[in-house]
């Protein structure tokens, strides 16, 4: 790693004295200061004004001399003194730093951090109270946050509200799902902020909880466009100790402001000095590509806190899960009794219901397939007592994590599928009742370890217990770090379905491999995903870290798999192979049944063969809503992949394959849209072709509504001559 850190006093230009209150006699010290310090990116595109006025703390921020954030209200207010204000700047240190770090997996083996800061330090005059403003300004954005020091009249205090505003500078496209504490397993709606406050009750789908809160509240990362074409994305880094962050926009001013979940109290965040908030992050620029590309979320994370990260690892895996998505087989055990209780039942005298998933034969089904098609892993979900006792249910002490149902032979399983080569992926269903998982996890880590489990994908579904909480508030976002910390202690991967929306702690923990934290596949298989929603994704819930997407679905037709279920899934096949390099994930499941598969062997190669960790990554072509095309190299390996994902209208793509290594001649493997497929009529529609490659053609190829592509490369040998050359 490379560290230079440095003063840079030059960049910190502007100062400027206002006119005191009046009252305030020539000479005196005005009673509440007025003054603006500035600063730039290390490249100078942006430049970021705080402006102290009158006592309280403002920013505004600018890109190649364009406003992107006009005049935005700092601050806080405590529960104990009320608005935290009325400051003079105690302080203002600059430095500037450029240094590179790798992370264990992820888009890139090497990630440059370069950035100036200005770190301002407020005095409130009134308590003698100081609190640090840290601004950070790279090439693509801006982070900032709150950093309450050490001090002798600040030591407990509660956060009633964070003041941050974003003053949009227009009326801008926006990407959004509705302001929720409980859910953001939304269908993204693309509007003008000012129709937001219409559209919202629409946005609305029926999840399993929901909290919403205002009627122009949204969740980040949002996304935004400006009518000049200016790309802002706005989120959160390093969300620890603290509630997740929503914006509630003022649809007559056009300016968001920071609307935290509160506890069950109305309490925003316990806090205690010294400490920080997360970072608030602007990513801006004029190139839509530019906000895949950026690493300012990962940037703004602490490095690595964990020392041997040998035995992390990626994982392609299947699993028994969406046949009980479908509605094909279940979670539960019975149908004979309401409760199978873990302590009051014999489980012995329960009558099976005869569609339970999780069966010892069942699962060696999927071993034999895992095993078979190379993957490293299986999830088996309903493998533990506790699921009938659950559904509907607000029960605290559901599932204890440690009982199989009688038909899932678990030292059976696990025997199988060591001699199988294959690892099992264990499941938590928390039933969100966090106190209930935090007293078992040390037997369920244990459990785990003992029967060679070393991945979790554990679920917080339905309204959190204690009632009151929500799955982001402090108290929970405390919850899901408690679980990932300590999964690092026992050596567990984690991948938390339905916990706070990621914000770039796999840095510091990249045991935490994935996220749910969106609408993932699992409504392809229960009520349909508008066509556009993987173009969204990247924008939006992929800037925090990597989503358990749970992509690879060949059969589109839901009654197909259970008669029952009329459901259709909107996509093509070329589009789910396209998922799987533009959506890049160290954990990545091949979603759909064996059975499938079975019927579509060549499209089901590229799975296969796909990387899941990344040497670099190019981003080629990208428009939220519209298309998506990413081209990786694999890490160890050196191989190349391609892929495309198009939204509502079909897309050709034509692309300078000037990111292969030069000189060399590759072979590349396009799986595509066939020209008649149709994600609603034809969806199973693709072409596979083979062509000869070099950095110095063009491909060309068109992706249809919801559909995509996906190539892989390889490298030409005599054998290959006969295959068409492209130019
Ligand atoms: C919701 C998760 O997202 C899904 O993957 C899981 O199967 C169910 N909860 C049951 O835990
Ligand atoms: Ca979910």
């Amino acid at each position: 790693m490379r560290n230079i850190i440095s003063a840079f006093i030059a960049l910190a230009t502007g100062l400027t004295a206002f006119a005191a209150p009046a009252g305030a006699g020539a000479g005196d010290m005005p009673e509440f200061a007025s003054e603006t310090r500035s600063f730039t990116s290390p490249d100078g595109n942006l430049r970021m004004d705080f402006i102290l006025d009158n006592g309280a703390p403002f920013y505004s921020l600018s890109y190649k001399d364009k406003p992107v954030i006009g005049k935005s209200r700092l601050g806080m207010r405590l529960t104990d003194s009320g608005l935290f204000d009325w400051f003079e700047i105690n302080d203002v240190a600059t430095s500037s730093f450029d240094g590179t770090w790798n992370p264990v997996w992820g888009e890139e083996a090497e990630i440059r951090d370069h950035h100036n800061e200005m770190a301002v330090t407020l005095r409130q005059i009134s308590s003698d109270r100081r609190m640090t403003l840290r601004f950070r300004l790279f090439d693509d954005g801006l982070g900032f946050r709150y950093e309450f020091p050490a001090q002798d009249n600040l030591t407990y205090f509660v956060i009633a509200d964070e003041l941050t505003e974003f003053a949009m500078t227009g009326d801008h496209t926006a990407w959004w799902i509705p302001g929720d504490y409980d859910t953001q397993e939304y269908d993204y709606t693309e509007s003008r902020l000012s129709e937001i406050r219409g559209l919202l009750g629409g946005a609305i789908s029926g999840n399993l909880s929901q909290t919403i809160f205002s009627d122009t509240g949204v969740q980040t990362a949002l996304q935004l466009k400006t009518d000049d074409g200016l790309y802002i994305n706005l989120h959160e880094a390093a969300l620890v100790n603290y509630p997740a962050m929503h914006l509630e926009l003022n649809d007559s001013t056009m300016v968001f402001k920071a609307h935290l979940t509160p506890d069950p109290n109305g309490d925003m965040a316990y806090m205690q000095t010294a400490c920080t908030t997360p970072w608030r992050t602007v990513i801006v620029s004029d190139d839509a590509r530019d906000i895949l590309a950026s690493r300012i979320t990962l940037n703004l994370n602490e490095p690595c806190k964990i020392g041997d990260t040998s035995w992390i690892h990626p994982y392609k895996y299947v699993g028994v899960w969406w046949e009980m998505i479908t509605g094909k087989s279940s979670w539960s055990y019975t149908n004979d009794l309401k409760t199978v209780h873990i302590d009051t039942d014999d489980l012995s005298a329960v009558k099976p219901n005869g569609t339970h998933g999780a069966t010892t034969e069942n699962v060696k089904r999927y071993i034999d397939f895992a095993s078979e098609h190379g993957f490293d892993g299986v999830l088996v979900e309903g493998w533990n007592v506790g699921w009938e006792d659950w559904f509907g249910n607000m029960k605290e002490y559901v599932f204890d994590f440690v009982t199989p149902y009688p038909d899932f032979d678990v030292d059976g399983i696990r025997k199988y599928a060591e001699e199988k080569g294959v690892k099992m992926i264990m499941h938590h269903e928390t039933s969100g009742s966090p106190r209930n998982y935090e007293r078992h996890l040390d037997t369920a880590y244990t459990f785990m370890k003992e029967h060679g489990y070393d991945a979790v994908k554990s679920g917080y579904v339905g309204n959190i217990i204690p009632k009151g909480n929500n799955h982001y508030n402090q108290w929970m976002v405390n919850h899901y770090q408690y679980a990932i910390e300590k999964a690092a202690d026992y050596r567990i991967m984690v991948n938390a379905h339905e916990a706070v929306r990621p914000t770039g702690l796999c840095r510091t923990w990249p045991n935490l491999i994935s996220n749910e934290s969106a609408r993932g596949t699992e409504y392809q298989g229960t009520n349909g995903s508008k066509p556009f929603h993987v173009t969204v994704l990247p924008f939006t819930r992929l800037i925090g870290g990597p989503m358990d997407y749970t992509p690879g679905i060949f059969e589109m037709d839901i009654s197909k798999i259970n008669p029952n279920n009329h459901t259709h899934a909107n996509f093509t096949i070329a589009n789910q192979l396209g998922i799987y390099v533009v959506m890049s994930s160290p954990l990545q499941m091949a979603a759909d049944l064996p059975e499938n598969y079975e019927r579509f062997p060549d499209a089901f190669q590229f799975i296969k063969d796909v990387a899941l960790d990344w040497e670099k990554s190019v981003y080629l072509e990208a428009e939220p809503g519209e298309y998506v095309t990413v081209a990786r190299k694999a890490k160890g390996t050196g191989q190349w992949f391609l892929g495309n994902v198009s939204g509502e209208k079909a897309h050709t793509s034509r692309i300078r394959l000037d990111f292969l290594d030069p000189g060399k001649e590759y072979v590349a493997t396009i799986y595509a849209d066939a020209p008649d497929a149709d994600y609603r009529t034809n969806p199973q529609a693709y072409t596979i072709r083979e062509v000869r490659c070099t950095s110095d053609s063009t491909l060309e190829q068109t992706a249809v509504e919801a559909g995509g592509f996906a190539v892989s490369f390889r490298e030409a040998g005599p054998q290959d001559r006969k295959i068409r050359r492209l130019r």
